[in-house]
């Protein structure tokens, strides 16, 4: 897979992108990522990419052309691109599954107030949004969006299983189940003992109960899509 992005701060990716996993996935030729500088599409000798808003409001919004530059310096028919907005499509874990599928990926980084809505418009695949608040760029979505897809990719997690049995990874809509480690016993909060037992099936039929009774205490919008998590904390 190929990954362009475009960024008025490209050095924001210089951490996230060259550690651990993220760092071993492109030294294996899995992934390719190119971090490029919105400014160089940008116009005039200031290298303009921002102006005001038509019919007058508070901040700059970035310009349709030297966006439409960008996409083009890189464009070929396998280029899929995305561009970061709160008023995208709220990411998840399927939508991710569908992105690792794909040859090219580009994702364009808002700043200011926004794009100009032909952006949104005409020059792109799909908006992503990775929830719904508002932050000061699209740097920290495209990670997230970059690295839960890059995480899909075949080779990048050495156990297929880690990335098939997790939460909201399979049609079953439930959380992962509960975890322990050793210590078996950390201030008389003890591992479960079926977990000790040695008794596979006994210990399958645990996780399954388990994941289900942890999805309906943290997460009852899954089984039941019309549940609204947020009044009910309120
Ligand atoms: C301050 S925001 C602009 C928000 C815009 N005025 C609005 O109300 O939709 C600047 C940029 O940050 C990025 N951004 C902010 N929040 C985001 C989110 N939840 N998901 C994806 N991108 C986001 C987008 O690229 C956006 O263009």
């Amino acid at each position: 897979m190929i990954i362009d992005i475009f960024s008025l701060f490209p050095d924001m990716f210089n951490g996230p992108f060259s550690d651990s996993l993220m760092a071993r996935a492109q030294s294996k030729g899995l992934v390719k990522i190119n971090i490029h500088d919105l400014r160089q599409f940008g116009e005039g000798e200031r290298r303009t990419i921002d102006d005001r808003p038509y019919g007058g409001g508070v901040g700059m919004i970035m310009k349709v052309e030297p966006i439409e530059r960008a996409i083009n310096s890189v464009k070929s028919d396998d280029t899929h691109v995305i561009l970061l907005t709160p008023q995208g499509k709220r990411f998840d874990q399927k939508m991710a599954m569908n992105l690792k599928e794909k040859k090219h990926l580009v994702f364009i980084c808002g700043r200011y107030e926004g794009f100009d809505q032909r952006i949104h418009d005409h020059l792109v695949d799909e908006e992503i949004s990775i929830g719904d608040y508002v932050m000061m760029g699209g740097e920290l979505p495209a990670m997230v969006v970059v690295e839960t897809t890059v995480r899909l990719l075949p080779g990048v997690i050495t156990k297929a299983e880690a990335t098939e049995k997790e939460s909201f990874s399979d049609d079953s809509n439930e959380l992962e189940h509960p975890q322990y480690t050793r210590p078996e016993d950390y201030k008389g909060h003890l591992v479960p003992k079926v977990l000790l037992s040695g008794d596979h099936k006994k210990i399958e039929a645990w996780k399954k109960s388990e994941a289900q009774a942890k999805t309906k205490r943290n997460r009852p919008d899954l089984i039941s899509p019309d549940f609204d998590t947020q009044s009910e904390e309120e």
